[in-house]
């Protein structure tokens, strides 16, 4: 197998330095730059920039320390948001539907291939999020062969899970999977779910919402997934240690604010909505990010989907609250606040953000998984440093 390859930013990062140590790193004779194909930028083999990391520890491995986690999916631009193996996912959300950009980030050709749902009836009652890990569970369990981990056995699960999921999105137990809630792209499945009747426009701003959160490099769920797969779990139990990570509040919750956030504008005005907002949370859902620090390259996406389906009131108000927000010096919105909106506009109920982010996600997780299998089994396993209490 070739070595893996980092650009300067990347291994710069690995290594906790600035860009200008890294390269007095290389010109000490203490790290190896080598010519990208063009020969345009310089690139580290991964292996040498991590034994560099260890000898800077004294060639001690840290036993507290987690797994360095190398990948091939997704790297995060801080000004084009994630690259899904080279390609923007911003681009693609614009040209491509969401089943061949999962394709993609699995490294499979990007065709045309069966997306099938199982048939279940899920319980009555169950809330959203709860029918979707309800449905892993059920797939799992009705899976002779859930330990066939080679890759085109675990996409093949991963599409009929996804397509499951999809298909369990619906509220009325009646509309799930079946002949009639069987058909369609993952967009439309979904759509049907969260709209009654959608139209072409709503499919089209679902499946580039699904396009746009199919991954994000190591978030949190992810890490969960791959610690998942390094102990070989299948990938229905790594997908629902993702689901039970996702269910955190301050992962997939946050849309649901900015939902509350936006729904609360139009009642009362977005001035008013605001300030109670601040009072009761101090933060705004929705705004902010730990890895953009100049704004979440997906929010536009998102905010010009959402003018596509919106009324000209609720355009106004939200570019009222986004203003507001800035004056008060909040950092930049995210795609969060782009996913409420996007919701709020077409009817969907107020937490369809995670909804969707828990469906579109099973295609990222899925090739950190597969990403994961590759590597040393067990290694996420650390030790702690105890102190009494
Ligand atoms: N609303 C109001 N003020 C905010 C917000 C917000 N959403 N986010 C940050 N700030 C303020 C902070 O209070 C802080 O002000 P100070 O310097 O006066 O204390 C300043 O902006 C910098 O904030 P940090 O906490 O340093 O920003 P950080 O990058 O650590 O926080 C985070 C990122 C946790 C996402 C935060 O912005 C937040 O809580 N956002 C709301 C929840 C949300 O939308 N989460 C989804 C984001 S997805 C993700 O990042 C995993």
């Amino acid at each position: 197998m070739p070595p893996r390859m980092l650009e300067s930013a990347e291994a710069a990062r690995r290594l906790g330095v600035k860009l200008p140590t890294l390269y007095a790193y290389v010109s000490r004779g203490l790290l190896r730059s080598h010519p990208s194909a063009d020969r345009r930028h310089s690139l580290f083999v991964a292996e040498e920039v991590e034994a560099l990391a260890k000898r800077s520890r004294g060639g001690r491995t840290s036993a507290t320390r987690l797994a360095t986690v190398t990948t091939a999916v997704t790297r995060l631009d801080d000004d084009r948001g994630p690259i899904y193996r080279g390609r923007a996912a911003t681009e693609l959300a614009r040209t491509t539907p969401y089943e061949e950009v999962a394709a993609l980030l699995w490294g499979e050709p990007m065709e045309a291939r069966r997306w099938e749902p199982l048939a279940l009836r899920p319980p009555d009652q169950l809330a959203t999020l709860d029918r979707l890990r309800w449905s892993v569970l059920m797939a799992g369990s009705a899976d002779p062969l859930r330990a066939d981990l080679r890759p085109e056995s675990v996409t093949a699960v991963a599409r009929r899970l996804i397509a499951t999921m999809a298909s369990m999105v619906p509220q009325d137990a009646e509309e799930g999977a079946g002949p009639d809630g069987v058909g369609g792209s993952m967009a439309a499945v979904v759509a049907r779910g969260l709209v009654e009747r959608p139209g072409d426009e709503v499919v089209r701003a679902v499946d580039a919402a699904l396009v746009l959160l199919a991954d994000h490099e190591l978030a949190t769920s992810t890490v969960a997934v791959r610690v998942a797969a390094s102990t070989r779990a299948d990938l229905y139990d790594a997908v629902l240690a993702g689901l039970g990570v996702l269910a955190g509040p301050l992962h997939g919750g946050a849309s649901q604010l900015a939902w509350g956030l936006l729904h609360e504008a139009e009642r009362v005005g977005p001035e008013r909505a605001l300030d109670e907002t601040l009072r009761w949370q101090q933060r705004l859902g929705g705004f902010g990010h730990t890895v953009y620090t100049h704004g979440d390259p997906r929010y536009p996406v998102l905010e010009s989907l959402f003018e596509s389906v919106a009324s000209p009131a609720q355009v106004a108000m939200l570019r009222e609250v986004v203003g507001l927000a800035a004056a008060r010096r909040i950092p930049m919105p995210n795609v969060d606040l782009g996913l409420a909106a996007l919701a709020l506009a077409t009817g969907m109920p107020d937490d369809a953000g995670r909804t969707l982010f828990a469906v579109a996600r099973v295609a990222g997780w899925t090739a950190h998984y597969l990403e994961e299998l590759e590597e040393r089994p067990i290694r996420y396993r650390a030790r702690a440093v105890y102190a009494e209490r």
